[in-house]
């Protein structure tokens, strides 16, 4: 899907201003314990909670998006700092390709991948990640409210597990909470929290 699509500008709207993710951070910590900051893909960025804490910190980042209003604006923040080495694509993650990383983000993104599209797609992010590459971000589990829509992808524990066989888990949270989504939606909440590290 290359033309844009809105249906997150709510949303958007809604966040505007919010911190990073937790996982982000604790990616970022990982990453500086080891001396590191490299090349980071934002999936599913929206107007860039995460890609300036990244930019902040000093990295690269590529933030892919279908919401193309929402690039825009990530492009012009404030607190983007000055020189600092940004690039956004407006394209689906389910269809886009990027360079090599260290490390691809994915905060409550990846679920809005077509279920039969999944494994094509991790496939895919799993080898665009450079030795002791690193993912952080969110998975839908199989009682969230949204399980059964279209165009969605839920896991059960076991197999959200297993999409990191041979990697080295450094967070794996699941967590279930009734609460109201930034649009003020009533919503079952079913999530796995992940960070995970691939081998040297
Ligand atoms: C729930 S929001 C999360 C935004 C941000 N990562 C965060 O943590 O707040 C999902 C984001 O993914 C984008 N998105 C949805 N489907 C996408 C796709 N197939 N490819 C790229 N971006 C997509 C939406 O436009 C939106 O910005």
């Amino acid at each position: 899907m290359t033309s844009d699509d809105n249906r997150f500008r709510a949303y958007h709207e809604a966040v505007a201003g919010r911190p990073p993710r937790a996982t982000l951070l604790m990616a970022l910590d990982a990453f500086a314990a080891e001396g590191r900051i490299g090349f980071a893909v934002d999936l599913g960025a929206g107007e860039g909670r995460d890609a300036v804490a990244l930019l902040r910190r000093g990295w690269t980042v590529l933030a892919i998006d279908t919401d193309a209003l929402a690039l825009t604006r990530l492009r012009a923040r404030p607190d983007v700092p000055p020189g600092a080495h940004l690039a956004t694509l407006h394209a689906s993650f389910v269809d886009a390709r990027w360079p090599q990383a260290d490390l691809v983000n994915a905060s409550f993104a990846l679920p809005l991948c077509p279920a039969e599209r999944f494994p094509e797609l991790w496939a895919r992010l799993r080898a665009s990640l450079l030795p002791g590459g690193r993912f952080a971000g969110q998975l839908y589990g199989e009682r969230d409210s949204w399980a059964e829509r279209p165009g969605l992808t839920v896991h059960s524990r076991d197999a959200a597990r297993a999409l990191f066989d041979g990697w080295t888990v450094e967070r794996f949270d699941e967590e279930e909470t009734d609460a109201v989504t930034p649009r003020g939606e009533a919503k079952h909440w079913h999530i796995f929290n992940l960070v995970a590290r691939t081998s040297d």
